[in-house]
């Protein structure tokens, strides 16, 4: 008998893409490049920076190690990436432009008479810019009801955030197509419905870096001790509740109003010196490189741009467990990609019950999967099985569920962080109260892992073996019948042995 089952391979069907056109491809530019490729676009950028391929591509590098993982779902296939030489290639026919040249309104305005001469009329023109009004931006345009501020933050690929400030004379058909598409790439678009210099966010970082210039010009502090400041308090509370929520939480039972009652009058202390910026003196600034140098020389900046992604990813993941603040907004999106959970019409294969990228938090000290997250990439590949035989949430609420009994699993091949998994599930036994699962998981074709597992259907009241309602009854009883036309796949009722 074989005892292999074949790999399936799928054709997939080619999709028409929607196109961006990326304008200056910098920090922010490369960052715009590689989000809008991994959510499935093709992205065309024009920079006359002989230099722009590289960067971009290194940029790219590390957004592919780190963004795909956040997901807990397959991301649409990469989109291609083309460099230009002229403004008309790159932006003729596109859905979107992002303007992410130099800051200096000269420039962006010259630069938009150049798309707005080849772009269509209906394509979203964003602007990256960190302080100008929109109302700026659109001045001598020849269509200035197409421009709108989309102000991302570094590194653009992970952060959802974007602060989306339309003018008065902003099309509102603009407006909610601008919001659609980055909702669509996984950002959350802040309408900020009153244009004003640095929008909101950059607000707050130009209070927070005066304060800090001031701490360092007085010999208050270091970089680093006010990075400590910032890293092990309050920044991880603004990471997860942002200001209000974190102090109406420390305004005790009384709430919000004892919290101003109480600290609101030091408002009017001399504590902070917000009105007034200390002059960038070449002391101050040579006294903040040096202090920079010592604290972080050390590290090149691809190095920082790895640990900073993999903290951000870690943070992100973390918050994603507990559905909160921008792990909600990730959750939201996958369920977005990911769509209806049915059985597939046809059952003569295994069926892939997960598809996704390894994260970056999954890997140990040899840079390849934890052994535990093997277990849960199985799990996570049961729970789907479970869920397509219509144990679903609603049906768990209903007092059913499956406890898995045993595991069995074989670790065949390395996995690394980024690696695209996809585990192909085969039902053994699909009777009364058991359920017998096999998960072949792979990387393209390469067999990675299997894992085993026995799950008993059990009654949430009792906590006891019970039979299953009918209708999940008959659709596992199904998927069985059907693959018990399959091989039964190498390695199963295997036990640890010695070979
Ligand atoms: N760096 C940040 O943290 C940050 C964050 C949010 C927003 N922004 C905004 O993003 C914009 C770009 O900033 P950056 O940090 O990426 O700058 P950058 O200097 O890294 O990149 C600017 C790019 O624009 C290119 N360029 C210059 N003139 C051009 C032209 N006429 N046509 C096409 N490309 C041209 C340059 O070659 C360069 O590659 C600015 O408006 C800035 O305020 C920056």
């Amino acid at each position: 008998m074989n005892l292999t089952t074949p790999t399936i391979r799928r054709r997939v069907a080619p999709v028409a893409r929607q196109v961006a056109a990326i304008v200056g491809g910098g920090v922010i530019g490369g960052g715009w490049a590689a989000r809008f490729l991994l959510m499935g676009w093709d992205v065309r950028v024009f920079d006359p920076d002989p230099e722009a391929s590289r960067k971009i591509n290194e940029v790219l590098a590390n957004a592919r190690r780190s963004l795909p993982g956040l997901s807990d779902v397959a991301l649409p296939a990469e989109g291609t990436l083309s460099f230009h030489d002229t403004m008309s290639a790159a932006v003729a026919g596109v859905d979107w432009v992002q303007e992410s040249v130099p800051e200096r309104l000269d420039i962006k305005h010259k630069v938009y008479q150049s798309i707005q001469a080849h772009c269509p009329p209906d394509a979203v023109i964003g602007s990256s810019t960190s302080g100008f009004k929109p109302s700026q931006l659109q001045e001598g345009a020849a269509r200035p009801a197409q421009i709108v501020v989309t102000h991302p933050f570094n590194p653009v690929y992970l952060l959802p955030l974007i602060e989306l400030v339309p003018s008065a004379v902003t099309d509102p058909a603009t407006l909610d197509k601008a919001k659609k598409i980055l909702t669509d790439i996984g950002m959350y678009p802040l309408h900020v419905r009153a244009e004003i210099d640095a929008h909101i966010a950059d607000r707050f970082l130009e209070a927070v870096w005066r304060e800090a210039l001031w701490l360092i010009k007085d010999g208050i502090a270091t970089t680093e001790e006010i990075d400590n400041a910032i890293r092990y308090g309050f920044g991880l509370r603004w990471a997860q509740m942002g200001l209000f929520e974190t102090y109406r939480i420390a305004g005790g039972e009384a709430g919000m109003r004892h919290f101003i009652e109480q600290f609101g009058p030091c408002l009017e202390w001399p504590w902070t010196k917000l009105m007034d910026v200390p002059e960038l003196t070449d002391e101050l600034i040579d006294q903040v490189a040096d202090q920079s140098d010592a604290q972080s020389g050390q590290y090149s900046i691809r190095d920082l741009e790895r640990a900073r992604d993999n903290n951000l990813v870690t943070i992100l993941r973390g918050l994603k467990a507990k559905d909160w603040g921008a792990g909600a907004l990730l959750n939201a999106q996958d369920r977005r990609i990911d769509g209806a959970v049915t059985l597939p019409d046809d059952l003569s294969q295994p069926v892939v019950t997960v598809s996704r990228a390894v994260p970056l938090d999954w890997t140990d000290y040899n840079g390849h999967m934890n052994e535990a997250r093997y277990l849960q990439a199985f799990g996570d590949a049961t729970d789907r099985m479970m869920a397509l035989v219509g144990c679903d949430a609603d049906y768990i609420a209903t007092g059913g569920s499956f406890f898995t009994a045993e595991t069995h699993i074989r670790h065949l091949d390395e996995v690394h962080a980024g690696a695209r998994i996809r585990i192909e599930t085969q039902v053994l036994l699909g009777a009364g109260k058991k359920m017998h699962l096999f998960h072949r998981m792979f990387e393209d074709d390469r067999e990675l892992a299997t894992g085993e597992h026995m799950l008993i259907h059990v009654s949430l009241e009792t906590r006891r073996a019970s039979e299953p309602a009918p209708q999940v009854a008959e659709a596992m009883a199904r998927v069985a019948k059907a693959h018990a036309a399959l091989p039964v796949p190498q390695g199963a009722g295997k036990a640890v042995g010695v070979r």
